[in-house]
């Protein structure tokens, strides 16, 4: 029997768990159709604005290599290397609204099958702001967007009102959410910034503004390298750089972190990981934790823009993996190792016994004694 890749998730039915992440993949009409034609089961829109958009000069995102002989890590392009990571400071589309929502309708109507969820942002801080994110909100559901992805992740933004600044701030996060929900009739997910202490408190503010699901993660700040030869940034605008993004293979297991904390904390919400997938092998993991749906940016930026073989790879891996382990849907192996993550003090030890969780055995005077570690 075939493998069922059918799931449904915030009550969105999709061929298949995986979408291109909101990006240069998912920046046009022509591309989203590729991308649906390729086999994805769903794209989340490159982000739409109310606000002008001026991208800095020159490239906006590059790859960065590592050497498979030496410890050389460069974005200069040379024979073999291997991809280290994606280096962005893209903002976010530079289309206009009027410019996505024939585009956004067009796509619905040639693809009803297909998922599209509408990447939206907007500023904070006052009334205008949120209505702004109402505004856009609604445009794009009365379009026929299946869902709305509210971007408060977005690490380099040159507006400081926008961005990872509103998914620093959970206050932001709730008010946000809740302004938006006020008006939406489809699904809204929260998409937030993994640069944060504490992700989990970004979250539980979504869910309360009535977030549908979150996804994580965008991209982390990071610097791109200085060349030793020339002292400059291997990316740069005149001799100067701001933080960027980094995306790609490097952030997996810091991904993956975020996203344990978030499916341990709230084992009965929805999430979509995002983060280093260029392999079922890779999604796998996001699925074990415990998300319903995984979106990929950088393999598939470097595979023919929408990555018509990394889509391939994932349903062809997620079919076997299936068959051969004999799991009918995803919802029978999601979450399988989200409670594998305990805290240090409770991995066991060579002698369990004379073990504390790293304290002496003996109670400090006006404290109470150390508890004792679980031992399964
Ligand atoms: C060039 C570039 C542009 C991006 N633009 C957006 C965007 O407009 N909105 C958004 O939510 N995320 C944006 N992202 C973040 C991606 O959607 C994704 O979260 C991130 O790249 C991590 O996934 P990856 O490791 O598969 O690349 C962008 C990433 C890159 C590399």
């Amino acid at each position: 029997m075939a493998a069922d890749l059918t799931t449904t998730f915030t009550g969105i039915r999709f061929d298949n768990p995986f979408l291109l992440a909101s990006a240069p993949p998912t920046e046009s009409e022509s591309n989203i159709m590729r991308a649906f034609e390729a086999g994805w089961g769903g794209v989340v829109t490159k982000t739409v604005g109310l606000h002008p958009v001026v991208n800095v000069k020159g490239p906006k995102t590059k790859f960065l290599r590592a050497d498979a002989e030496s410890y050389k890590l460069s974005m200069k392009r040379r024979p073999n290397t291997a991809l280290h990571s994606s280096w962005n400071w893209e903002l976010i589309s530079d289309k206009t609204i009027d410019w996505w929502l024939p585009r956004i309708e067009n796509i619905k109507k040639a693809y009803p099958n297909k998922v599209l969820i509408a990447s939206i942002m907007a500023g904070s801080g006052n009334d205008k702001e949120l209505h702004n994110w109402q505004e856009l909100a609604k445009a794009v559901q009365e379009r026929g967007a299946d869902g709305i992805e509210l971007n408060f992740s977005c690490p380099h933004m040159d507006r400081v009102d926008m961005g990872s600044n509103v998914g620093k701030d959970k206050v932001l996060c709730s008010v946000v959410t809740m302004a938006v929900k006020e008006v939406a009739k489809i699904p809204v997910w929260v998409k937030l910034t993994p640069a944060t202490a504490n992700i989990v408190e970004e979250a539980e503010a979504s869910f309360r503004g009535g977030a549908d699901a979150i996804s994580s993660s965008n991209t982390f700040p990071s610097l791109p390298l200085i060349d030793l030869e020339t002292l400059e940034f291997e990316m740069n605008v005149e001799g100067y750089v701001s933080s960027g993004g980094l995306g790609g293979p490097a952030i997996l297991p810091l991904s993956l972190a975020k996203m344990s904390q978030l499916t341990r904390a709230f084992p009965d919400k929805a999430f979509s990981g995002i983060g280093g997938v260029a392999t079922f092998e890779h999604a796998l993991n996001y699925f074990l934790l415990g998300c319903g749906t995984v979106q990929v940016c950088t393999a598939a930026m470097l595979d023919s823009a929408i990555g018509p073989n990394v889509i391939k790879a994932l349903n062809g891996g997620m079919a076997e993996f299936m068959e051969r382990r004999g799991y009918a849907n995803l919802e029978e192996f999601r979450g399988m190792r989200r409670d594998r993550i305990v805290p240090h003090s409770q991995i066991k030890r060579p002698d369990q016994l004379e073990y504390h969780g790293g304290y002496q055995d003996e109670a400090v005077e006006g404290y109470a004694k150390p508890e004792v570690p679980v031992t399964a």
